[in-house]
């Protein structure tokens, strides 16, 4: 097999996910790394000392040829970044959200479409095995029809004393907060869990907590939503309900998913990501109630074992052409139409249809 040559732009935080991914899968080389700051340039280049590093991408790629790019930027560069390495005729793995906008994110898969490459969206979530197996469940038509969806994300880092303002909390660089940040895996969360898309939606996103400070204790006015609440009606008439913060203390990275249908309710928290809440079937359900909180069992280890969730592993197998149920640029936009929509409706004070947009 001729080896994967393999780049990444913005080498610091997720891009360590992503180079432990691919390192999941043999006869994969790192031949380039972009990022603008030297330090995060030096650390990586001292895990890869063969790979061509530079803070210009147009040069590493130029110099580079790679197969597969992964885009691990601020979100303020996801598309050009994206089209740049497309242009050079590489495949990309791009973190979320996909884009700043929505049409941004349908020109992306644009290119991608007439370029015939792989667009992967580092849907993280997908590879929480108790989500994967409530995704089986619902395919397998154990839960009969949903009727509702309830989504939480909660995370406290606004207002610890101890965290510094950074790219997230600038509209110009990530384009949403709370809302693009964490949001967009609690809506391709539930895209993926239920199998349903999103039909129409009403929200809001705002800001509590604006004062922060940078690194050099200097204050800083984050420009960015922190906490944002949508109500969605899914293709199958379920209802959903989705809260995100930033600003829940006591919360780390809380991403929680519960379905209910006609025959049980399952729940999912990314932060157990071997176990979940599951009351199923005719014979359980019969008796309606059960006192107290769902009963928790761990997801079968049988199941696991024939799960694919490595991650960015994926976009280096769907570049071999080895799988196809991966979380696709298309994904992305249908993620990032949905932020798009609850923009809108909070701006005119209505519910919106995505098919609108
Ligand atoms: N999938 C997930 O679960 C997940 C988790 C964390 C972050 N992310 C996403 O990953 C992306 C990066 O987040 P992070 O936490 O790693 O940020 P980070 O700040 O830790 O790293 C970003 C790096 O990009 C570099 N950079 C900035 N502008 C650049 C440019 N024009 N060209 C090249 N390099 C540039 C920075 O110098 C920095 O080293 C964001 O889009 C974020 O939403 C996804």
């Amino acid at each position: 097999m001729r080896p994967l040559r393999y780049a990444a732009i913005g080498v610091a935080g997720i891009a360590g996910a992503h180079f432990s991914d691919i390192a999941k899968r043999p006869n994969v080389e790192v031949v380039g790394l972009v990022d603008v700051n030297p330090e995060s340039l030096a650390a990586a280049q001292a895990r890869f000392p063969d790979a061509v590093a530079g803070a210009d991408a147009e040069t590493v790629l130029a110099a580079t040829k790679p197969d597969l790019v992964s885009v691990c930027t601020p979100n303020r560069w996801h598309a050009p970044m994206t089209k740049l390495a497309m242009a050079h005729g590489a495949n990309v793995a791009c973190e979320k959200p996909m884009a700043m906008t929505l049409a941004e994110a349908r020109e992306m898969e644009a290119v991608r479409a007439a370029a015939d490459l792989v667009g992967y969206i580092n849907f993280s979530y997908r590879n929480v095995a108790a989500f994967r197996f409530m995704r089986e469940l619902i395919r397998q038509g154990e839960l009969g029809t949903i009727h509702r969806v309830n989504a939480v994300y909660l995370q406290g880092w606004i207002g610890a004393g101890s965290v510094t303002a950074g790219w997230r909390n600038d509209k110009n660089l990530a384009g949403f907060g709370s809302l693009g940040d964490l949001g967009i895996h609690m809506i391709d969360a539930v895209r993926f869990i239920t199998g349903a898309e999103v039909v129409s939606v009403v929200g809001q996103a705002v800001t509590r907590a604006p004062n922060m400070v940078d690194a050099a204790g200097k204050p800083v006015t984050a420009t960015t939503d922190d906490n944002a609440a949508f109500l969605a009606t899914l293709s199958d008439g379920a209802t959903a309900v989705f809260e995100t913060s930033q600003t829940a203390p006591g919360y780390t990275n809380h991403h929680r998913i519960e379905v209910s249908g006609e025959r049980g309710t399952i729940i999912g928290i990314s932060e157990r990501p071997n176990e979940m809440a599951y009351y199923v079937g005719p014979t359980l359900t019969r008796y309606a109630t059960w006192q107290g909180e769902i009963p928790w069992i761990r997801v079968p280890t049988g199941f696991m074992g024939t799960q694919k969730a490595d991650g960015v592993a994926l976009a280096v197998d769907a570049v071999r052409g080895l799988v196809t149920d991966y979380p696709k640029f298309a994904d992305g936009v249908a993620a990032q139409v949905v932020v798009e929509a609850i923009d809108q409706a909070q701006r005119e004070r209505r519910w919106v249809d995505i098919a609108g947009l």
